[in-house]
């Protein structure tokens, strides 16, 4: 499986991809994690880039949970990172596109034994782009989930950016970040970003696609919305870097 993915991939230049509407590529990334979501084992793919992201998380992230710590992870996928945290607070909100991913986190967590993560299928574009804003989502969630003392106090934003597409509706996720959070609220941010200086977007044969934003661009935009880089970390490859960041919002 591992051989036949990496075999489809193809990458396309920044240049193409200024040519193809925003729209069309947002619409196809959406669908693949839908149908495409066994393909996603980072563990094959990538295993350096896991174990750097990993030892970050034990330090940096991890440590800075409290028992009564509540996380919002987005883009959760299975769940691995919401188990991690829901081991040290005392509950997380894993929030995801696919139904598929969000099944196989339901039985990760019955596997670890713990019940405090709660999955909601959601498209976050749309959940960020609600004309009722902020207030009006968390009393969504805090009525779907019957628990009235919603206070998000961590967000996890592990390897999600990459799809979003359109440099507005990331800082629309990013703001809404932002507005979630208490001051001193902990990010933490995993992604792929390009390895020389200008954006690069990814496409795959079987129709998987990402944008790897440049560093400094991702530096500016989290700046913009008003948080600090507190650590960071990455491993380069030929085309793009993996990136974690440990943020606090200012
Ligand atoms: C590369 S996976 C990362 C998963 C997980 N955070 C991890 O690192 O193990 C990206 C995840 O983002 C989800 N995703 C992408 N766009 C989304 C959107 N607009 N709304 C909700 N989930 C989205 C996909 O379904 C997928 O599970």
């Amino acid at each position: 499986m591992l051989k036949w993915f990496k075999r489809k991939l193809i990458g396309i230049n920044s240049l193409l991809a200024r040519c193809i509407p925003v729209e069309y590529l947002q619409k196809s990334a959406l669908g693949n994690w839908k149908r495409f979501w066994k393909e996603w084992n980072p563990d094959e793919l990538f295993p350096d880039t896991v174990k750097m992201y990993q030892t970050f998380i034990d330090r940096h992230f991890l440590t800075t949970l409290k028992p009564e710590s509540q996380v919002l992870d987005l883009g959760c996928a299975e769940g691995v990172d919401s188990i991690a945290a829901a081991k040290k607070c005392r509950h997380v909100y894993g929030i995801d596109i696919s139904p598929a991913f969000l099944k196989a986190g339901e039985e990760n967590t019955v596997k670890a034994g713990i019940n405090n993560v709660t999955f909601l299928e959601r498209n976050i574009l749309e959940w960020c782009q609600h004309p009722d804003g902020i207030p009006d989502i968390e009393r969504r969630i805090a009525g779907q989930l019957g628990d009235s003392e919603w206070s998000i106090s961590h967000i996890i934003l592990d390897w999600f950016f990459q799809y979003i597409f359109d440099d507005k509706d990331l800082m629309r996720i990013l703001n809404v970040c932002y507005d979630i959070l208490p001051s001193d609220g902990i990010c933490l941010l995993k992604d792929s970003l390009a390895s020389g200086d200008s954006r690069e977007l990814f496409s795959a044969a079987n129709g998987y696609m990402a944008v790897y934003r440049t560093p400094d661009e991702c530096r500016r935009m989290l700046k913009d919305a008003g948080f600090a880089i507190v650590e960071e970390n990455h491993l380069s490859f030929d085309k793009h870097s993996h990136y974690i960041f440990l943020l606090r919002k200012l």
